[in-house]
């Protein structure tokens, strides 16, 4: 085999000598504290057996999509699937992409014109980042969850009226938990007029009645630009869908590379979505509030065992204790593990320098036994 070239090698070289360099590991059966698997949906049998059902009941037996949903790759399970996500979403239009990353690709890559500009949360999660990378908009951050910040910059960066503004948050941040006021910035939103855009990748099945996120929660889901969802978190599956009105979709089938140049998902992963939404519906109160039980015992915990200063406040499925430097926080992680609790650092450059952390994944099925016992031991070790 050929060596790598000089300037790559040394890349992987910095990462070696940072001790940040990532390698593959293997599923555990360690406690889960680390997946994204909120409600134990990948591991449900019932939806498994259901998107069985479906491909029988709509005569879909095939293995792959065979082309790009605008050639040969458009199989009818699609349609049954963005219209029940339309539905429990109350969206005007829902289109499914390949996944979240491909999603935020897709949407930041080809809506945002020259000329425009983007303002995204400093704490965007990289797939925004990469979308945004791809736009002929002007970008810039603001910081995270200020309103105040933001406000200036548009006040700034607005040339004149032709100048369409975006904003993009996340309705739960990937690595804090945390979420933003998104009533205020709707407000603000209406004030400013912005157009505003939500990932709502970790709050889908998490927040709200049966999961529906907490844009729903507020009634606030037909004023917003577009929504983000993603169905490889507490959905189970795979894949994504952009929610807007029927003329987003319209312009998504048209323009959106990343949702025109790639082959279709194959029907299973599809009839896995509708069949994860329909478990969502009907079992779906059960399992968010068991998470919601779960998320409450470990806040209190938190206090109880006096971690509240090492831990970003969140009322979401994710919890982070800031650790600082990546040999400390892998120390500590380690430790976790070998005691059985699946706990993953997040190492600087993931996170900046400094804000290194071990990240809680709550589940439904986390038994209050494990998230004590889990809290113990981190109060011990730090
Ligand atoms: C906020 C956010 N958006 C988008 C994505 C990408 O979603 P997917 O895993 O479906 O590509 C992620 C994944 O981690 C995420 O955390």
């Amino acid at each position: 085999m050929k060596k790598l070239p000089l300037k790559v090698e040394k890349r992987l070289q910095l990462r070696k000598q940072e001790n940040s360099l990532r390698s593959l590991g293997i599923c555990s059966d360690m406690v889960d504290l680390s997946s994204n698997d909120y409600l134990g949906f990948s591991s449900s049998l019932a939806i498994f057996r259901q998107a069985e059902r479906i491909l029988q009941d709509k005569d879909v037996l095939k293995n792959g999509a065979t082309g790009s949903r605008l050639l040969t790759g458009n199989h009818k399970l699609y349609g049954f699937a963005e219209e029940y996500l339309s539905d429990f979403h109350n969206a005007d239009a829902a289109l499914i992409f390949n996944s979240g990353y491909d999603a935020n690709l897709g949407f930041f890559g080809s809506v945002p014109q020259k000329g425009d500009v983007i303002l995204y949360d400093e704490l965007s999660h990289a797939s925004i980042r990469d979308g945004i990378s791809l736009s002929k908009a002007q970008a810039y951050k603001f910081r995270h969850n200020d309103l105040q910040d933001l406000e200036e910059k548009i006040l700034r960066l607005r040339k004149n009226e032709e100048t369409e503004v975006y904003v993009v948050t996340e309705a739960v941040f990937s690595m804090d938990g945390d979420i933003p006021d998104l009533r205020a910035l709707m407000e603000l939103s209406k004030r400013l007029n912005f157009l505003l855009v939500i990932d709502e990748a970790h709050s889908t099945g998490v927040i709200g009645t049966r999961g529906k996120g907490p844009l729903q929660e507020l009634g606030l889901e037909k004023e917003v630009f577009a929504r983000i969802l993603t169905f490889g978190k507490a959905l189970g599956a795979h894949g994504a869908a952009i929610l807007g009105s029927k003329e987003l979709e319209q312009y998504l089938i048209n323009f959106s590379r990343s949702f025109i140049y790639t082959t279709a998902l194959p029907p299973h992963s599809v009839a896995t979505i509708i069949a994860a939404y329909q478990h969502l519906n009907s079992e779906g109160a059960e399992k968010v509030e068991a998470l919601s039980k779960n998320i409450g015992l470990f806040n209190s915990q938190v206090v109880k065992l006096g971690l509240e200063n090492k831990f970003i406040k969140s009322t979401s499925a994710v919890h982070s204790c800031i650790i600082p430097g990546n040999e400390a926080v892998k120390k500590v992680a380690a430790k976790l593990q070998k005691q059985g609790f699946d706990v993953k650092p997040i190492l600087s450059p993931t996170v900046p320098e400094g804000k290194e952390r071990l990240r809680f994944c709550l589940h439904s099925y986390n038994t209050p036994q494990e998230v004590q016992s889990a809290l113990s031991l981190l109060a011990d070790l730090i």
